[in-house]
């Protein structure tokens, strides 16, 4: 349910929420200004748009923006991927059939093959290819002039680019998670295209599970849709949107089933760690590269777990968000023993729920 990537069923219903304009993309204000300034010169020079590279997270819009860059351009689009490019000659049979400012989209450039790369970089700089026909000594090549175009790359591993590759775009492009007022208005767009009616604080229960992440946040709206269908309500407010989501087991932070396992094994078996990755893996039955790749990296980002040299610890936020209290000797527990003796010298002193000098901390 909150896995960044999609399957080829999901990509088909996203085609139809994707926003096809500039102005109808959803926050990113930095990339979506500065890229609206290199096409907009491209126009007024009348010549094609430099060579535009996208990276950045699953499901945060490269693809749509690399869709929008052809729609505002007025080109046409040609999508490939660089898994789909392995030799060099599949590179040439596209570039060779490109027609004069086309956009040519190149998915998880990143992946593409040595040589097509190294063919890649002359394209992109000369507008021209070296075919080699023949082998051995009687091998020629032969120059092909290539006509005017855009190259749009994607990657979700900026890092693993080589630097010539990288250098030859005339522009990069970052995308961040969205905020939850971001994902608000994304999932506001989508309602209104699907046609369904959900009050302002459902949009927001949906958008804080949807982990900074448009494709999550559609995704949990389309979960929410089927259980009004079904439970034949005609308007959605917050208790039958966490309900629906409650079921889906999207908790309130957006994490599902397995996150929230590796931090209660984590906290309840192992102490809040630290604990060796293996065998935390153990502890919740799923495979070491899954819990590093799929459940950590969000957990860490918010915060709830760390990683050390000694191995995997909860945070204090995990403590809280799975309602237990962390024994003395867990990592970080002396913030909490601050902070429950804190609470508890406030419970005693008689203090109104609601008196602004009822605070933790409070000396
Ligand atoms: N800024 C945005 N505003 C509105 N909708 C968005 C935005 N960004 C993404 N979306 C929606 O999220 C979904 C996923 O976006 P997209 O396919 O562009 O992601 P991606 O970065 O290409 O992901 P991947 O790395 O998996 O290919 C699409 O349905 C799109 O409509
Ligand atoms: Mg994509």
């Amino acid at each position: 349910m909150v896995a960044p990537g999609a399957e080829a069923e999901e990509r088909e219903l996203e085609a139809a929420l994707r926003p096809r304009t500039l102005d109808d993309f959803v926050g990113q204000h930095r990339v979506r200004e500065q890229l609206s300034l290199v096409l907009e010169a491209a126009r007024l020079r009348g010549k094609t748009a430099d060579h535009v590279l996208l990276s950045g997270p699953p499901g945060l819009g490269k693809t749509t923006l690399s869709m929008i860059i052809a729609a505002e351009m007025n080109a046409p689009l040609r999508i490939s991927s660089g898994p789909a490019i392995q030799h060099a000659g599949d590179l040439a049979a596209i570039l060779s059939s490109l027609t004069e400012g086309e956009v040519l989209f190149l998915d998880e450039i990143h992946r593409m093959s040595r040589p097509a790369e190294e063919m890649l970089y002359m394209a992109m700089e000369d507008f021209r290819v070296d075919i080699v026909v023949g082998k051995g000594a009687g091998a020629t090549s032969i120059p092909l002039e290539i006509p005017p175009f855009t190259l749009v790359g994607a990657t979700t591993r900026a890092g693993l680019l080589p630097g010539p590759l990288r250098d030859r775009f005339g522009f990069t492009g970052h995308l961040e998670f969205y905020s939850s007022a971001e994902l608000e208005l994304v999932l506001r767009r989508s309602a209104l295209l699907l046609d369904l009616a959900l009050n302002s604080a459902a949009f927001a229960e949906i958008a804080t599970r949807s982990r900074g992440t448009p494709r999550i946040a559609n995704r949990l709206l389309r979960r929410v849709r089927d259980w009004a269908l079904v439970k034949g309500l005609d308007q959605v407010d917050a208790r039958a949107a966490s309900a629906a989501l409650d079921m889906y087991e999207v908790d309130a932070r957006g994490l599902d089933r397995l996150d929230r396992g590796v931090l209660q094994a984590l906290c309840t078996k192992f102490g809040g760690g630290p604990v060796g990755l293996s065998t935390l893996a153990i502890a919740v039955g799923e495979e070491v590269e899954t819990v590093e790749t799929v459940a950590e990296p969000y957990l860490v980002r918010e915060g709830l777990l760390g990683r050390t040299p000694r191995g995997r610890i909860a945070m204090p936020a995990a403590w809280e968000h799975l309602g237990l209290q962390p024994p003395p000797e867990a990592p970080g527990a002396a913030f909490w023993t601050v902070a429950a003796g804190a609470a508890q010298e406030a419970e005693g002193s008689g203090l109104p729920d609601d008196d602004p000098t009822d605070t933790l901390f409070s000396p």
